[in-house]
C-alpha cells in the first residue's frame, strides 16, 4: 500500500490545501460540462466528476499514481478510507474537506470512474477536445516552475486556446496573472464569481477568467 512503496515518499499533497466549497463556487460547474484540472490530491478532480467528465493531468508521477489509488478507494465504497488521509494534516482541512464529500460520496462513487489522471506537463499535455472549465491550481506561481512572465502568457493562451466559448479558467493564483494582456488573449476577469471563489482571510486569491469572443 501507500506507506510501502517508494514512490509515495515524493507525494506533496494527500488532501486538496484549499476550500473545496469554494473552487466549486468558483468554478460554477453545471451538469454534463467537460473539465482539465490540475490533479495534485486528486481531490478537485474527483469533486468536479459530480457534473461530468474530468481530465485530471500533473506531472509529478507520485501524485497520479496517489490520486488513482484514492479513485479505486472510492470506486470500491470504503469511504472510511477515502476520508481519512492517513497521515497528519491540520484538523481544519481535514474537517472542510470530509462536509464537503460525506454527503456526496453515494453518488461520487460512480461518477469518479469519469476522472481519468494523466502524467503530463501543462505545457505539453495531448489534449483532444475542447474544455468547459480548467482548474489550474499554484501551477502558475509553483516553486519549481520558476516561470518568466512570458511563459505564464504562454501558459495562459494555451489554456485559453482549450476553452470552449464563455469556458472558464480558475486560477487559483490569479493575483500573478499580468491583467493587461488578458483582452488579448480574449478572456476577462469574471468578477462575481472570483468574489464567490475567494477566501475570508484571502489565504488564496484566485481569479476566475471568463472566455470571451473568437482568438485569432
Ligand atoms: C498546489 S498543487 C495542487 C493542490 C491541489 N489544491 C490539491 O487538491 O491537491 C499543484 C500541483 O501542480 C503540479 N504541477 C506543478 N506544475 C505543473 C506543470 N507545469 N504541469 C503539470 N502539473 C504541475 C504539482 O506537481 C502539484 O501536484
Amino acid at each position: 500500500m501507500i506507506d510501502d512503496d517508494p514512490l509515495f515518499d515524493d507525494v506533496r499533497f494527500h488532501i486538496t490545501n484549499e476550500s473545496l466549497d469554494k473552487i466549486m463556487a468558483g468554478m460554477h460547474p453545471q451538469d454534463g460540462q467537460r473539465f482539465l484540472a490540475v490533479c495534485g490530491s486528486g481531490d478537485v478532480s474527483i469533486a468536479l466528476s459530480e457534473f461530468g467528465e474530468v481530465v485530471s493531468f500533473d506531472n509529478n508521477e507520485a501524485q497520479i499514481a496517489y490520486a488513482e489509488i484514492h479513485k479505486q478507494i472510492l470506486a470500491q465504497g470504503d469511504f472510511y478510507h477515502f476520508l481519512d488521509p492517513e497521515f497528519y494534516l491540520p484538523t481544519e482541512l481535514v474537517q472542510s474537506r470530509s462536509k464537503y464529500f460525506e454527503k456526496r460520496l453515494p453518488f461520487l462513487q460512480h461518477s469518479v470512474q469519469r476522472v481519468s489522471f494523466t502524467l503530463g506537463d501543462i505545457n505539453t499535455l495531448p489534449v483532444e477536445g475542447y474544455f468547459d472549465s480548467i482548474y489550474l491550481s499554484n501551477i502558475l506561481s509553483y516553486r519549481q516552475n520558476k516561470y518568466s512572465f512570458k511563459q505564464k502568457n504562454a501558459l495562459l493562451r494555451r489554456c485559453r486556446k482549450m476553452l470552449r466559448k464563455n469556458g472558464i479558467l480558475y486560477l487559483t493564483d490569479g493575483n500573478s496573472i499580468q491583467t493587461k494582456f488578458l483582452t488579448r488573449m480574449k478572456l476577462e476577469i469574471d468578477r462575481n464569481l472570483t468574489e464567490q471563489g475567494a477566501y475570508e482571510n484571502r489565504r488564496y486569491l484566485p481569479s476566475v477568467l471568463r472566455a470571451i469572443g473568437e482568438l485569432q
